[in-house]
């Protein structure tokens, strides 16, 4: 049986992975064994009734080499201590993480089976052993519209984003909603009285958000009734980070970077801003086709594209306002696209909105997957 090693599983992904992977009988077959950074000779979890174990320490190089393949949510920072190290020994297990440190790398394949499976197959089979999720915001934008690059008719893509908390961690997810709640408690006793005069209201709504006693510890910045329009740490180039990751992986994860030259290189740039959803990532695109495609037939070929998990939502209101945001979508591994028009801009020019939850097919499910792919 394949012994698989289980980092970070206790953080938020990992307990998403997790619970994903008891939902999938995925511990069946393999030998689990899980790590801790803190508290190793503890008791290790049982799922899906596996036999009582004790926690490995995540730092014990000789443990972890003994693992066939690791999956670790741990962080970043691990991966930068731990995986030179562990390869330095020679160990030549699969590595499977969910942390942004190695995606970039030669020897890493940036893993979204539904639309690079190919490029995953064609690694296993060169001997490459560093797989790693995707940046949350590419792998949703792609597990929306992977069938328009798939079909070659994209020339590049404008990506604007509306990205929710859960995607700084699981203190700003709280700091979001202690935020509505001090704002909520600033104005209740107005709020009570229907005949208060909103722009009082307003007011002081505006006087507490820029107040200082403002829960802002983790955004750093008043989250709950405004947004930010920056994510991640800020380029030279005038991009974030995050912007600057909607080009480099997505052409990763395509393959269009394999032969090192630009020549198949789809631009893709947008703004990355961050709103007052919990764990739902959106987007609104604007797609520069090489052609102009009727729109019957690019709506035909997401709904046929075989991607079981997009729902692919008709351009009216009543549909769109039901399917097409972060409630409807939220816990779920649906992918939710529309808005599909052409735009007043030109023939060429499609416009779309996608949401999906940033935690499973933008952290988790890719690398459960992964998994079972190398287990076949
Ligand atoms: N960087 C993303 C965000 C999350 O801040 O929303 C993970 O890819």
């Amino acid at each position: 049986q394949l012994r698989v090693g289980l980092v970070g599983w206790r953080g938020m992904v990992g307990s998403v992975l997790m619970q994903r992977m008891i939902d999938e009988n995925d511990f069946e077959g393999i030998t689990p064994v899980f790590f801790s950074t803190s508290n190793a000779g503890g008791d290790a979890p049982t799922p899906n009734g596996i036999a009582p174990s004790k926690l490995e320490d995540a730092h014990d190089l000789a443990a972890l080499a003994a693992c066939d393949a690791i999956i670790t949510c741990q962080g970043g920072d691990y991966t930068k201590e731990v995986h030179q190290p562990l390869r330095d020994k020679g160990w030549t297990g699969y590595w499977i993480d969910a942390a942004s440190t190695l995606r970039m790398t030669d020897n890493s394949i940036i893993v979204l089976d539904p639309v690079n499976r190919n490029v995953i197959d064609d690694a296993i089979k060169n001997g490459q052993k560093d797989f790693i999720g995707g940046n949350c915001t590419v792998s949703l934008m792609l597990m929306a519209i992977g069938e328009l690059f798939k079909r070659d008719w994209v020339e590049w893509v404008s990506a604007m984003t509306y990205q929710a908390a859960s995607g700084a961690g699981a203190n700003n997810m709280r700091e979001l909603i202690k935020g509505m709640g001090y704002i909520h408690d600033g104005v209740a006793d107005e709020l009570n009285n229907p005949a208060g005069a909103i722009l009082e209201i307003d007011r002081k709504v505006a006087e507490l958000q820029r107040s200082s006693e403002f829960p802002k510890q983790y955004f750093g910045a008043p989250l709950a009734g405004s947004l930010i329009p920056y994510i991640d740490v800020q380029l030279e180039n005038g991009q974030s980070k995050e912007e600057w990751k909607g080009c480099v992986e997505t052409n990763k994860i395509l393959g269009n970077d394999a032969d090192k030259t630009n020549a198949n290189i789809v631009p893709i740039d947008g703004i990355c801003v961050r709103i007052g959803a919990m764990r739902c990532h959106s987007q609104g695109l604007t797609i520069k086709l090489k052609k102009d495609i009727p729109l019957e037939e690019i709506e035909a070929a997401l709904r046929n594209s075989g991607n079981e998990w997009l729902d692919v939502v008709e351009n009216d209101k009543a549909a769109s306002v039901e399917r097409l945001t972060p409630v409807a979508v939220t816990g779920t591994l649906k992918v939710a696209v529309g808005r599909l028009r052409k735009m007043n801009l030109g023939g060429e020019y499609l416009s779309a909105f996608t949401v999906g939850d940033q935690l499973l097919w933008g952290a988790a499910e890719p690398l459960r997957r992964t998994l079972a792919i190398i287990r076949n």
